[in-house]
C-alpha cells in the first residue's frame, strides 16, 4: 500500500500540509515536484479505492453508468486527435494508465503515457501486463516539464486533468510543441476557473483553495489563462469548450462526490461514504494497522471532494475545459 514507507508516512502529510499553509504560491511552484509527488504518493490508494484505473471525471448522461461515462470521456479526445493504428501518441500525466489502455485499445494507436511518479507507473504497468497491452501501451518516468524525447517524435499529444499540475503552463505546453510533429494536434481537459468565479468573494476563495489542498495543485487558473498559455507557446487554436456543460441537468460531473448517486458502487465516493473510509482510517491507525497520518491524507482529500462539489454547483470551477490546438505546418 502506497508509494511511501511506513515509518516516513506521517512525516510526509506533514511536509505536503507545510507546503500549502505557505502563502507563498511561487514557492510552492518551486517545489511542485515535491508538492505533486507527495499527494499522489500519499492519495494514490484511496484514489484506486474511490475511483479505480481512471482518474478524471466526465460529463455523464442520465442512465449511464459511472465507468461508461469516464470512458465516453476518453473517447471524445480520442476522435477529436483523430488517433488510428500506426499513430504513436503522447498521455501527459497518465496516472495508472486507465485512460491510455482505454485510447489505445480503442483507436489501435500505440501511447506513451509520462508520469513522474514512480508508484503510480509500478501499479500501471502491473495491469497493463496483465491485460496483455504492453505493446500498445508504455510508461516513461519523467517529469512532463522536461520530457527525455526528441524534437518531433509525437504524432498527437493528450492530457487529461494533469497539466493544472504544471508550475509554468506557457513552458509545459513548449515542451510539448517541441516533441509534437509539425501539424500535430494537442488536445485535453483541464481544471480551470471559470467566468463565474469571483476573487472577491470569500466563499470562491475558500472553495479555490481547498480544491488546490486536495488535489495538489500549486495555483488554479482562469480558462483564458490556459486558451493564452497555449497560443504563447506556438499553437493554433482549434477548439475550446467547457464541456461540463455537455452533461444532462440530472448528472452533473460532480454528481460521484456530492452523495446524490445511488448504489453501492458509488457509495464510497458520496459524503457519508467517504465520512466511513475516515473513521475506519483513524481506526487501522489506533491499531497500527495504517501508518501515523492516514486519517490526515482522507481528512484533505474530503475537505477537497467538498470543495469540488462547492465549485461544480456554484459554477466557479470546471474539471473539464476542452481544448484542441495544433502545431504549425512548418
Ligand atoms: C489527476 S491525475 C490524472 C491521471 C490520468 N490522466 C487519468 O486521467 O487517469 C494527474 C497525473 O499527473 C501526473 N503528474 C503531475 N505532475 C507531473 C509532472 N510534473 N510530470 C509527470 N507527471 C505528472 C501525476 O503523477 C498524476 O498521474
Amino acid at each position: 500500500m502506497s508509494g511511501v514507507s511506513r515509518e516516513s508516512f506521517g512525516e510526509t502529510v506533514s511536509q505536503y500540509r507545510g507546503l500549502h499553509e505557505d502563502a507563498d504560491v511561487e514557492k510552492r511552484k518551486a517545489q511542485y515536484a515535491e508538492l505533486v509527488n507527495q499527494y499522489y504518493d500519499l492519495a494514490t490508494d484511496f484514489y484506486t479505492f474511490g475511483w479505480g484505473e481512471h482518474f478524471h471525471f466526465a460529463p455523464r448522461y442520465a442512465h449511464e453508468g459511472f465507468l461508461e461515462s469516464l470512458k465516453r470521456h476518453e473517447r471524445f479526445l480520442a476522435r477529436k486527435l483523430r488517433l488510428y493504428p500506426g499513430m504513436e501518441c503522447l498521455d501527459v500525466g497518465c496516472g495508472i494508465g486507465g485512460p491510455m489502455r482505454h485510447i489505445a485499445k480503442h483507436t489501435g494507436a500505440r501511447v506513451v503515457g509520462v508520469n513522474n511518479n514512480a508508484y503510480q507507473i509500478e501499479r500501471g504497468q502491473k495491469i497493463t501486463r496483465r491485460r496483455k497491452l504492453d505493446h500498445l501501451a508504455s510508461f516513461m518516468k519523467a517529469d512532463f516539464m522536461n520530457l527525455p524525447v526528441e524534437d518531433g517524435r509525437f504524432d498527437a499529444v493528450y492530457t487529461i486533468e494533469a497539466s493544472c499540475h504544471a508550475p509554468d503552463r506557457v513552458k509545459l505546453f513548449r515542451e510539448l510543441y517541441r516533441v509534437m510533429k509539425p501539424g500535430a494536434l494537442f488536445g485535453g481537459y483541464e481544471w480551470c476557473l471559470t467566468d463565474r468565479y469571483d476573487e472577491s468573494n470569500a466563499e470562491h476563495r475558500t472553495i479555490k483553495k481547498d480544491i488546490e489542498i486536495g488535489n495538489g495543485l500549486p495555483d488554479l487558473s482562469h480558462t483564458s489563462v490556459v486558451d493564452a498559455a497555449l497560443e504563447e507557446a506556438g499553437f493554433e487554436l482549434v477548439e475550446t469548450e467547457d464541456v461540463a456543460e455537455t452533461a444532462d441537468e440530472e448528472t452533473p460531473w460532480y454528481l460521484p462526490l456530492s452523495g446524490e448517486e445511488k448504489g453501492l458502487r458509488a457509495f464510497p465516493r458520496t459524503p457519508l461514504g467517504r465520512e466511513v473510509t475516515n473513521v475506519f482510517t483513524r481506526v487501522l491507525e489506533k491499531l497500527r494497522l495504517a501508518p501515523q497520518g492516514t486519517s490526515q491524507v482522507s481528512d484533505f482529500l474530503n475537505q477537497g471532494a467538498d470543495a469540488l462539489v462547492a465549485g461544480g454547483k456554484t459554477g466557479t470551477f470546471t474539471p473539464m475545459y476542452f481544448f484542441l490546438v495544433r502545431k504549425p505546418e512548418a
